[in-house]
């Protein structure tokens, strides 16, 4: 028998327990779907052939093979009661190399959408995350602005043939780990390492951004269209002026160099600090792009970062000792999380907000009562409480998803880190609804009930 003690809580009054309020799991294409061999190799498949570039040597190839079984995975999602589903689209399982339609690929998303739409569950597509077709690589990836291009074209294809299946699109996941992880520091695919090729391949991504939020509103102007970006607040060290400037600085290199261009059509201020060819190359017009309105705003949170004062560089990293971490060593700080929505609801006139990410890796343990993990529903009580202090300030959240729905590949960690609230045995494929799954499953059944 599985028991699950921990619960979720929320006060009866909070804007968290009404039932406009949507709660969602969500996952991505090339983490969970396999299937590798019916779409179009793509950079993370290069990246994984790569020696050294995944911890445990591991690939995309099966994954959690959720092609072959997603009429399962489907039952899990309903199983768990939410309103929503987030889930990203193969660019090359939707698109075959020379700009044509997939019908495999094709048949698989709509019976997937079909399926979701027939039980009632809110469809929110990312149209990227992270798996570019290796041949757009191959003409240069987003060091190219002809892939922007391309990127509206896919967007086009798959808006038209998607109709009004699709709740909410977002156009790009996290553009910084795509730039800064794989053209900037190298950790990610492409794997490149040059803060230049970071810069300019962050231009060309929100380029993309902007040109396919156009073809998204004229193809489907009842769905939600906006983007999804990630920020990992800075804090500074100390009170000190230089560790605050140092913090700013890494603030608006990380965070605000995303974001901020999407509504002022500029970078922050510290692109005059950069080497002039570090600077992206923008052509006239791309600023009106760039800031096409968005219906809603995605953001993905799991964590904070402390910085010092570095007479070498503009900010240094600080490691603080003592502090509860996740399994992928992340500070859990989820303070955080009401401060991030807050002073980006005073900087930036923002659409509705959706916390399309938020979670936990864990050490999880499949035990003979199941995985009972109490740190992951600790940490999810503590960050929807944070959300719903940023409510009480006034800033307008209007759903949260679970990353993820269940473990899967966690790019260049492979297997090793588990941030699902169902458990995967990568062996057999046997899914386990872990506690934190039931937890989450009854905290959103108890919405109706009067507490
Ligand atoms: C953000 C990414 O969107 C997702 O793909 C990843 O697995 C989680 N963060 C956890 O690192």
């Amino acid at each position: 028998m599985t028991s699950h003690p921990a619960k979720l809580t929320l006060p009866g009054h909070s804007r968290l327990r009404q039932s406009e309020f949507l709660y969602g799991v969500a996952t991505a294409s090339f983490q969970i779907e396999g299937a590798a061999d019916r779409r179009q190799p793509s950079i993370w498949d290069t990246f994984c052939a790569t020696e050294g570039k995944i911890r445990d040597g591991s690939d995309g190839q099966v994954a959690c093979d959720h092609v072959q079984r997603w009429q399962e995975d489907v039952e899990l999602i309903q199983y768990l009661g939410v309103d929503a589903y987030r889930l990203s689209v193969s660019w090359g399982r939707l698109m075959n190399s020379d700009g044509s339609l997939n019908e495999e690929g094709a048949e698989f998303y709509l019976s997937l959408l079909d399926e979701l739409n027939r039980l009632g569950i809110k469809v929110f597509v990312t149209l990227y995350h992270w798996d570019l077709p290796q041949a757009l690589e191959d003409e240069g990836g987003w060091l190219n602005r002809e892939t922007a291009y391309r990127f509206r074209d896919y967007a086009d294809l798959a808006s038209r043939l998607f109709g009004d299946r699709v709740y909410a699109y977002a156009t790009l996941n996290e553009p910084f780990c795509s730039a800064y992880l794989g053209y900037e520091v190298g950790i990610h695919a492409p794997g490149l390492a040059k803060p230049a090729f970071g810069r300019q391949a962050a231009h060309h991504l929100l380029l993309a951004h902007g040109l396919a939020m156009a073809v998204l509103k004229r193809n489907c102007p009842q769905a939600l269209c906006g983007i999804v970006l990630n920020f990992t607040p800075c804090y500074p060290h100390s009170d000190s002026d230089a560790d605050r400037a140092a913090a700013r600085y890494a603030d608006e290199y990380f965070n605000q160099w995303f974001i901020k261009p999407l509504f002022d059509g500029r970078y922050p201020e510290i692109i005059a600090s950069l080497d002039e060819a570090d600077r992206p190359v923008m052509e006239p017009g791309d600023a009106e792009i760039l800031t096409h309105p968005m219906d809603y705003i995605g953001i993905n949170f799991y964590t904070r970062e402390v910085y010092e004062a570095d007479p070498h560089h503009p900010f240094r990293t600080v490691t603080l000792p003592d502090v509860e971490r996740t399994d992928m060593g992340w500070e859990v700080y989820p303070q955080a999380l009401t401060d991030l929505l807050v002073s980006l609801n005073r900087t930036y006139p923002l659409p509705p907000i959706y916390i399309t990410e938020n979670g936990i890796a864990v050490a999880d343990q499949l035990q003979p009562n199941g995985v009972q993990d109490v740190d992951r529903i600790r940490y999810y009580q503590a960050h929807l409480e944070a959300v719903d202090a940023a409510i009480e300030q006034g800033v307008d959240v209007r759903g949260y998803f679970a990353w993820s729905l269940m473990d899967n590949f966690e790019w260049a960690e492979g297997y090793l880190k588990r941030f699902g609230l169902v458990y995967v045995d990568y062996g057999s494929q046997q899914r386990t609804i872990k506690a934190s799954g039931h937890a989450y499953r009854d905290f959103i059944r108890s919405r109706s009930e009067r507490s």
